[in-house]
């Protein structure tokens, strides 16, 4: 059995190495998570450089910075296109956030996938030593554990997916989705984020797999082997962002805010430019919100904070397109010479920056269609002033809402398909008195701090390490 100290190799497709640290909105939850995990636990990061180049040397890149140590390589232009620009992102991805409109199901992308994970196990096996607790994460990476065991590891090795992950009927349209699931039962341990996803994993695994279930420990038995599955909602830094929050720099952002939006109330969104996100249904229904009351829109000022994602995958270029479109209309409708009601940025922000805007803007608009956890969400509520909080309005279809919505009483929790009620959900909380926003902060704080990336790594690692 593995000592709970043992040293962790976390093993993800986007690592953020010291020198390449990007804008908080732009990198994502798992790279600012991952980057915690590390920075206080000690250990190895492997993945991808992110860099492209036709380098079979097999060179990793080791780099230590911010107490953390790097481990990268570079991935051909082919294993980009086929691995990360496809069956990745133009497969699975859309597929675990339910848009098999846009799954492309080609079995070039499917050997490519598989290709690159084999290339990753080759080349993180000589970095891993015998006591090491070894942490895989999300989609792209999901038959690493199987290749690293043929490769000989003995190692406990864990699963994070930090998505959603679908349902079964949703997946079993992947083809071979069963080759897939399969090489998971090589993990010691597998989690996900909300006990939802966990289900759909479990009733695939029940019906299409026919393997053995033991709810209450999560024990799945097939084929001679046992994996558990067990939820671990991630949280965010708290420690880490409520430091920034305390910077010059936050103290800035927030003035900035505050004093280019004057009288009106800001209400902000900040995603990567992704369909998942549901940025045009969100401006829908800002934009219903204005003809249901034009006579507020002079109240309202929305900034919406928008890095752009993946770009090289037309279902992005798409969807920025329509958000510029869209966007573009409501404000050519509803601007004055002094006046533009929607704000949309492409550009990322630090989180000290992040921190004064959330705490600036006194509606946070976290509204995907559907999210694995979504961190945003979470860090808006960080940020707020105790004693004079914004209110966020949340997707009933994030898996923060499982628990953030507190009964009723944390964020309002909407459909973001429907323009209506989004509109609804804006007028209530510009309306909403200071009593009910401070009620509902103190509903949902405790578990923004104490839920947090540190508690979430030591249960996964101490469950990992103890079988
Ligand atoms: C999501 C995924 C992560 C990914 C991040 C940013 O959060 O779950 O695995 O790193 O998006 O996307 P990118 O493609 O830039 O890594």
């Amino acid at each position: 059995m593995s000592r709970p100290s043992s040293r962790l190799v976390v093993i993800s497709n986007r690592v953020a190495v010291p020198k390449a640290r990007g804008a908080a909105g732009a990198q994502g939850g798992l790279a600012g998570a991952l980057n915690a995990a590390l920075r206080d636990r000690g250990g190895l990061w492997f993945g991808w450089s992110g860099q492209e180049s036709e380098d079979r040397t097999g060179n990793i890149n080791v780099q230590r910075g911010g107490g953390v140590t790097t481990a990268t390589i570079d991935l051909s232009t082919r294993d980009v296109d086929e691995y990360y620009n496809g069956y990745a992102n133009s497969t699975l991805w859309p597929l675990f956030h339910y848009r098999i409109d846009l799954a492309e199901f080609e079995n070039e992308t499917g050997r490519g996938y598989e290709r690159v994970n084999e290339r990753f196990a080759e080349s993180v096996m000589p970095l891993i030593e015998e006591d090491d607790l070894v942490w895989v994460h999300d989609y792209h990476l999901i038959p690493i554990g199987d290749r690293l065991r043929e490769l000989g590891a003995k190692n406990r090795i864990g699963f994070f997916l930090h998505t959603p992950w679908p349902p079964t009927r949703l997946l079993t349209s992947l083809p071979f989705h069963e080759r897939l699931v399969r090489t998971m039962l090589s993990y010691n341990l597998i989690g996900f984020q909300t006990e939802e996803w966990l289900s759909s994993f479990v009733h695939y695994c029940e019906t299409e797999l026919g393997a053995e279930v033991e709810k209450e420990s999560g024990r799945i038995t097939h084929e001679g082997r046992t994996t558990t599955a067990r939820a671990y909602p991630i949280g965010i830094d708290w420690d880490h962002f409520q430091e920034q929050g305390d910077s010059g720099e936050a103290r800035q952002a927030t003035q900035r805010l505050l004093s280019s939006t004057r009288h009106r109330t800001g209400m902000i969104g900040v995603d990567r430019l992704d369909y998942s996100k549901g940025l045009p249904e969100r401006i829908d229904g800002i934009g219903r919100f204005f003809d249901q009351h034009p006579e507020r829109v002079r109240d309202l000022v929305f900034i919406q904070i928008a890095p752009p994602s993946r770009e090289d995958v037309e279902s992005y270029q798409k969807i920025r397109a329509e958000l510029e479109q869209k966007t573009g209309q409501i404000n050519g409708a509803r601007s004055e010479v002094d006046l533009v009601p929607i704000r949309y940025v492409n550009q990322g922000y630090s989180h000290a920056e992040l921190y004064g805007f959330f705490r600036g803007a006194k509606i946070g608009l976290v509204t995907p269609l559907r999210d694995g956890m979504n961190l945003v969400a979470k860090e808006y509520v960080a940020a707020q002033d105790p004693n004079d909080p914004g209110v966020l309005i949340l997707s009933d279809f994030a898996g923060a809402a499982h628990q953030l919505g507190c009964g009723g009483n944390g964020a309002l929790l909407v459909n973001p398909h429907s323009p209506d009620a989004l509109a609804r959900a804006i007028e209530t909380a510009l309306d909403m008195p200071l009593g009910e926003r401070k009620s509902r902060y103190e509903a949902m704080i405790e578990t923004v701090r104490d839920d947090n990336v540190q508690a979430w790594t030591k249960t996964f690692c101490s469950d990992l390490a103890t079988g």
